[in-house]
């Protein structure tokens, strides 16, 4: 079966094609350069770049793969949650190409998506899954039973640990979003881990609220106005550390090794309850690339005993691949959506709301 997958839920335009579950090919439009200006997404300008870029980034997918529409079995989108209107410019495009040449539409729960980037391309994945999605969005811990079978076990009740990073890079004067410079200019310091509290923890659930590590990096760069950063640095070309001072790197590190373990201890919490029987652990989302948390992830998992699954850094951000992989299962199970399929906003559960109809396929994924 060939999807094409289609995703603008935030600040990439991305289409991807992908056969039974593994990926073809990803054509992939960031916006980072025009949101960098502003030190986050603006939602006018998102959808505005998302409907210049999605005709000119299907032309060149299509041709790049020699590919054609009339190939194409099943049109899925990322349906949400996301910024309304970024959503919607996806949305138009699955169901004008799904009407166009009559293929099934399937819309695709973005989070979801997310999770199954984990298990791209295996046929051996080991459920159930405790499954970690991080995210600039979301962070929560979810059972997967199977691929198309999953309970939310705990989320955060503020800031998401992307958000985290990227406001304490604020703080620091480092560039939008700054989880990634904070990932490289800590790297190999250990000396603070213990600068800043793991927030969140003295209680008995398997929520997240990082925004008091948001406060506490915030103050801390106050008393240490030296650490900012008088001029924010151009987004070009790979980060060198090296090339940083030594006392902003420390405070990255501190900031990962803090997000780090207070993932970990939750991830430890749920093996130890809701998620004792479960036979792997994955993670997926932006921050899932960062290498502190892949490392602690690796630990906690050898630990357990525990096969681990991660996507490659780059399936770890926001992507097309996930949304086609994803609509692949959906396709393959019979779950289509009608072309009245609606977009779901920020901070709401995308509802699982599929029409059920044949499999598309007739090659099944294990479920
Ligand atoms: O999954 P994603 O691309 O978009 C959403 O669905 O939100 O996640 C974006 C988030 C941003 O907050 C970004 O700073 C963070 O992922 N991020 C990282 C790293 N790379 C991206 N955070 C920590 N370490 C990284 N290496
Ligand atoms: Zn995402």
């Amino acid at each position: 079966m060939l999807c094409l997958g289609i995703e603008t839920s935030c600040d990439e335009t991305a289409v991807a094609l992908c056969r039974d579950g593994r990926p073809v090919l990803e054509k992939l439009a960031s916006q980072i350069d025009v949101h960098a200006l502003f030190g986050g997404v603006v939602p006018e300008l998102a959808s505005r770049e998302h409907l210049r870029r999605m005709g000119p980034l299907l032309r060149a997918l299509f041709a790049a793969s020699g590919l054609t529409l009339a190939d194409v079995d099943v049109i899925a989108v990322a349906r949400g949650p996301g910024l309304l209107g970024s959503l919607l410019i996806g949305l138009a495009a699955a169901k004008g190409l799904a009407l166009a040449a009559g293929k099934p539409l399937v819309g695709v729960d973005h989070l979801h998506a997310h999770l199954l980037a984990a298990t791209l391309g295996r046929d051996d994945v080991a459920y159930p899954a405790l499954g970690l999605l991080v995210s600039g969005g979301h962070t929560q811990l979810t059972l997967l039973r199977s691929p198309l079978s999953l309970t939310t076990l705990g989320r955060t009740l503020d800031d998401a640990a992307g958000e985290a990073f990227d406001k304490a890079a604020k703080s620091l004067n480092l560039p939008y979003p700054g989880g990634a410079y904070l990932d490289v200019l800590g790297q190999g310091l250990e000396a603070d881990r213990d600068l800043f509290p793991r927030p969140y923890l003295d209680n008995q659930n398997l929520d997240f609220s990082f925004s008091g590590l948001k406060t506490a990096v915030a103050t801390y760069v106050a008393a240490h106005p030296e650490l900012r950063l008088s001029v924010m640095p151009a987004v070009t070309g790979p980060i060198e550390a090296a090339r940083w001072p030594m006392e902003l790197r420390r405070v990255c590190a501190a900031v990962n090794f803090a997000i780090a373990d207070t993932l970990r201890v939750k991830i430890e919490r749920a093996l130890a309850g809701p998620a004792s029987g479960a036979a792997s652990l994955l993670a997926a989302g932006g921050v899932a690339a960062n290498s502190r948390i892949r490392d602690m992830l690796a630990t906690v998992a050898a630990r357990h005993g525990l096969p681990l699954y991660l996507p490659p850094p780059a399936l770890c951000a926001d992507n097309a691949t996930m949304i086609a992989a994803a609509g692949c299962r959906l396709a393959a199970a019979g779950l289509v959506h009608d072309l009245d399929l609606d977009a779901v906003p920020r901070g709401r559960k995308v509802p699982w709301d599929y029409r059920p109809g044949p499999p598309v396929d007739s090659r099944p994924f294990e479920q």
